[in-house]
């Protein structure tokens, strides 16, 4: 059998590879990553925490992973996998994911953690939940998982690390200054708010209470020295540890979310607070981009979903399915039960969203939600490329195998108000072939689509170019042309070898 490495025609020399989600995150790069892990020699996270997560499928088990690297199905003693010093540290959930590992008797021997990562701490997970609940309805809809908090603590130099962690001394006293920090503004806010927030299951149902204090010091410290003492012989100097093998031995960088949920370069206000790009990844991990010698973009089509709050153009259903999508407690069965004959070929295209939503499973890894669905916008692609790279793979094709009539959003049509842009002014049927990222103007373009007939028939089985049905190849041409980039895999079932390189 041909190796991924062959079929993707890697360089025979060692090498660095990027792999970036350039969606909105939940494109099924896990896949790609765990493929691509028969060739790296080493395996490395940079950016984002538990609010990722990463769907692997191994024969009839199906693993979800937060924290540890998509490449840890594969740890042996030629291989490793690395957490970088970008990632936020959820000490929790990475021992949940041991022990998930240990029962089903998955090695993590060569896993290794930088010293250098910042720790989530329950005072992280609070003001997540408590930030939201303070925007009512204009909420992001976050994971809860404490990620913006983590991120704000480091950029305000108050944040604690690993290494912090592993010097009792020193994390009791930093711990006890961020506490005290944080235990004041939530005095000032709303203290029966924080301790019902504090009894979440997240936080170990109160365990970190305190009824004077908010938080109980003691108790918090106590637990994360326990984790450290689980951890410490994982942790060293991870960014050293990388530069010292490029160019020596294979790299696979694995992105976490997708660029247009980046702090950097998403749509703000709905992002996550790291940076998913490729440059956000490469320094999460200690490295320069001219380190990294392929990036793969990874793209759902020609379906795309979001997650939470935040605008989606090209969305099935439109603020409809974007509402029932946000109401807590949604799931699968419900739906189901509500709209029965929901399929991808509704005339309704809110019961069609429903229909490709339960077609490819599309509910989150992490919190359940039911994603929002809606056609490929290529405009968002095109301006979320210039952050990621050079080869395109598209995956989930196989979710609309009988789909019918297939919409590809090839520009987008302004239509608000008039809007100043700085360097020129924005006019009401203005076209717009790359996305502008900024919600005010998301929120007031129509998408232009192209027509494309559906290839109605079963695809999961192919493997080669001529397994692929015309209708699906016209379509992967437009996507390249209309890109300017290369499609060179498209993915076409859950299993690995479910793919057909180009
Ligand atoms: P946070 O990262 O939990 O702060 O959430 C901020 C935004 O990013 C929310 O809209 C989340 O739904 C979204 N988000 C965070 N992680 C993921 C992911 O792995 N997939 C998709 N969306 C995500």
């Amino acid at each position: 059998m041909t190796s991924v490495a062959e079929q993707l025609r890697l360089p025979k020399e060692p090498s660095t590879i990027a792999i970036i989600d350039v969606q909105w995150g939940d494109t099924g790069k896990g896949k790609f990553v765990d493929v691509l892990s028969e060739w790296a020699d080493i395996i490395a996270r940079g950016t984002g925490g538990a609010n990722a997560g990463h769907t692997i499928c191994i024969g009839n088990r199906t693993h979800v992973f937060h924290l540890i690297p998509s490449g840890i199905l594969r740890d042996s003693d030629d291989k490793m996998n690395i957490i970088g010093t970008g990632v936020a540290l959820d000490l929790h959930i990475l021992c949940e994911e041991f022990d998930l590992l240990e029962l089903n008797g998955l090695s993590f021997d060569h896993l290794r953690i930088s010293r250098d990562a910042h720790v989530v701490l329950p005072q992280h997970l609070l003001f997540d939940r408590l930030k939201e609940a303070s925007l009512g309805g204009k909420k992001i809809g976050t994971t809860g998982r404490g990620i913006g908090p983590l991120y704000g603590d480091r950029v305000a130099r108050t944040g604690l690390t690993m290494l912090d962690l592993l010097n009792p001394a020193t994390f009791r006293t930093k711990l006890r200054r961020n506490l005290d920090e944080k235990a004041y503004f939530i005095r000032c806010v709303d203290p029966e708010m924080a301790k019902a927030v504090m009894g979440h299951e997240h936080l170990e149902k109160g365990r970190f209470y305190h009824p004077e204090t908010i938080f109980d010091q003691d108790a918090i410290i106590k637990r994360y020295l326990q984790y450290a003492s689980r951890i410490r012989d994982m942790v060293c100097d991870t960014d050293t540890l990388l530069r010292q093998q490029v160019g020596k031995r294979n790299i696979l960088l694995e992105g976490a979310q997708g660029v247009l949920l980046s702090v950097d370069h998403g749509i703000h206000p709905h992002v996550t607070s790291s940076d998913c790009s490729l440059a956000g990844l490469v320094k999460g991990v200690g490295l320069r981009e001219k380190d990294v010698d392929r990036v793969f973009s990874i793209v759902k089509a020609p379906y795309m979903t979001r997650v939470g709050e935040g605008v989606f153009p090209t969305e099935l259903g439109g603020e409809r399915s974007e509402e029932w999508c946000s109401v807590s407690g949604q799931s699968a069965d419900k739906e189901r039960e509500a709209f029965p004959a929901a399929s991808v070929n509704s005339d309704d295209p809110f019961e069609q969203g429903i229909g490709v939503r339960q077609a490819g499973n599309e509910y989150g890894a992490t919190t359940r939600r039911p994603r929002r669905t809606g056609w490929l916008d290529l405009p968002l692609l095109r301006y979320a490329l210039q952050f990621a790279g050079q080869e395109l793979i598209l995956t989930k094709v196989d979710v609309l195998d009988t789909c019918e009539r297939i919409l590809i959003c090839n520009a987008h049509l302004y239509r608000g108000p008039i809007y100043d842009m700085g360097d020129y002014v924005l006019h009401p049927e203005d076209l717009l072939v790359k996305a502008i990222p900024n919600s005010e103007i998301l929120r007031h373009v129509s998408p232009c689509y192209q027509d494309f007939p559906g290839w109605q028939r079963d695809i999961s089985g192919a493997r080669t170019r001529a397994d692929l049905p015309l209708e699906l190849l016209d379509i992967v041409s437009f996507i390249e042309k209309q890109t300017k980039t290369a499609v060179v895999a498209v993915s076409v079932g859950r299993e690995r070898d479910q793919t057909v390189y180009l």
